[in-house]
């Protein structure tokens, strides 16, 4: 039998699923099932989420949560999350509490300048080509009007065209380096567009275009998000948590598999948002690693200062984010997360966003400068195991009580629930 097809895309869903069926999942009796149970009874549903991509058979649910009692420059949030992790959720909500008690967040953007460019190749005098380039420009700009148009409107559009001579990196290498301001879309759409009309226009006999094509690497879009409080007002051994938290902080900075990890914390929180927005969170995760290895080492995006009896804990990171366009709107829960967001701007749900990465990494700072992480998780995790275990909202209760505490995997959870059926 043949395990390769042609024309898989133009098969119905049920086509496909029984291609797939009788050649990838034989061993797996309940596929029809399992697939066809995740599919949306309204139709006018299913058939957004199918256009969304190529060759869909189903749908993939995650978990969509919120994390109440924010405050981010001196207003209330509720942040929608998306993401499967188990403790994510409930470690934001508990570091949002403690921080509105103290203050709450402030944020703020420092910059908003996204990047596109055209790498193209050139093998004769510099000269020449930034002549050329110089007596161009103002048609380059002129051929993208009717693409900037709308932007232009909201008061964004291309900030600037440079030429810029790459050839120490590479032979002949070159760029159009060109930078925008894209307000409330994250822009991907349009830096391209206009990227390839300006390509078009540029290209010349002695000109070779390779690609046109944004940057994830945005270092000039940037966001900070902070919390500071007098030590005293940190609890219980204040200080002693604050020194344990800098030199958690320290240590991140200086050792990139710690870092790594340290920054992955970051990404819980701020993928949740991103997912929950409708928008791309492989855009955000690429250029915030970039940013993390900026200086040509790879370190903590956060920081942390005790100074005069004050500690303050602060987070800096690229983000390319819309509130308009892309999936924001067409999501009907991308749509809603925005609404109970109170409809931010791009720039408001920049803030939001590292806010909510601060949280995050807060939350795991302190579990793991205190108690350790494995707590928390392990708790979240046996409700996993018990479900998976199929256990009645009765055995649940019971186990959670008895396993508390104790070390959790899934045998041990098995047994215990073995041990409490025969009881
Ligand atoms: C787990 O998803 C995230 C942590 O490993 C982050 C950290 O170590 O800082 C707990």
């Amino acid at each position: 039998m043949s395990k390769t097809i042609t024309g898989f895309s133009k098969l119905d869903k049920e086509e496909k699923t029984t291609w797939l069926i009788n050649n990838f999942l034989t061993d797996f009796p309940d596929s029809h099932s399992v697939l066809n149970q995740y599919l949306n009874p309204n139709k006018k549903l299913q058939q957004l989420h199918d256009e969304f991509i190529e060759n869909s058979i189903s749908n993939y649910y995650l978990p969509f949560a919120v994390a109440p009692n924010f405050t981010i420059n001196n207003k209330a949030y509720v942040i929608p999350m998306v993401i499967e992790e188990s403790s994510v959720v409930a470690a934001a909500s508990l570091v949002a509490k403690f921080w509105s008690k103290r203050g709450g967040f402030k944020a703020e953007v420092l910059s908003t300048t996204k990047i596109g460019q055209v790498h193209f190749m050139y093998a004769g005098a510099y000269l020449n080509l930034e002549t050329y380039f110089n007596s161009l420009k103002p048609t380059l700009l002129k051929a993208t009007e009717s693409i900037t148009k709308n932007m232009r409107k909201r008061g964004g559009g291309i900030l600037d065209i440079e030429l810029r001579d790459k050839t120490s990196d590479l032979d002949h290498y070159y760029q159009l380096h060109v930078t925008f301001e894209t307000k409330d879309s994250m822009g991907a759409n349009f830096i391209n567009s206009c990227l390839e009309t300006i390509a078009n226009t540029f290209r010349k006999d002695d000109v070779e275009i390779v690609m046109s094509i944004l940057s994830n690497y945005i270092p000039d879009c940037l966001v900070k998000a902070e919390v500071s409080c007098d030590i005293d007002d940190l609890g219980e051994n204040g200080m002693e948590f604050a020194k344990k938290f800098y030199q958690a902080l320290q240590i991140a900075q200086v050792e990139p598999y710690r870092a790594v990890t340290h920054n992955k914390g970051i990404m819980n929180g701020i993928d949740a948002v991103v997912i929950a927005t409708g928008n791309d969170f492989r855009a955000v995760e690429a250029g915030v690693h970039a940013y993390a290895a900026k200086s040509g080492k790879y370190k903590s995006l956060s920081q942390c200062t005790i100074n005069d009896g004050v500690f303050k804990f602060w987070i800096e990171i690229p983000l390319a984010l819309g509130t308009v366009g892309g999936l924001t709107n067409l999501h009907p829960l991308s749509k809603l997360s925005l609404n109970l967001l109170q409809n931010p701007s791009a720039k408001e749900l920049m803030m939001i966003v590292a806010v909510a990465g601060l949280a995050q990494n807060f939350a795991a700072l302190k579990a793991l400068t205190t108690t350790g992480i494995q707590k928390g998780h392990m708790k979240m995790h046996l409700n996993n195991i018990l479900n998976q275990l199929e256990a009645t909202k009765d055995e649940k209760l019971m186990l959670v009580n008895s396993l508390n505490n104790q070390h959790i995997t899934y045998n041990s959870v098995n047994k215990a629930l073995q041990q409490l059926r025969v009881q």
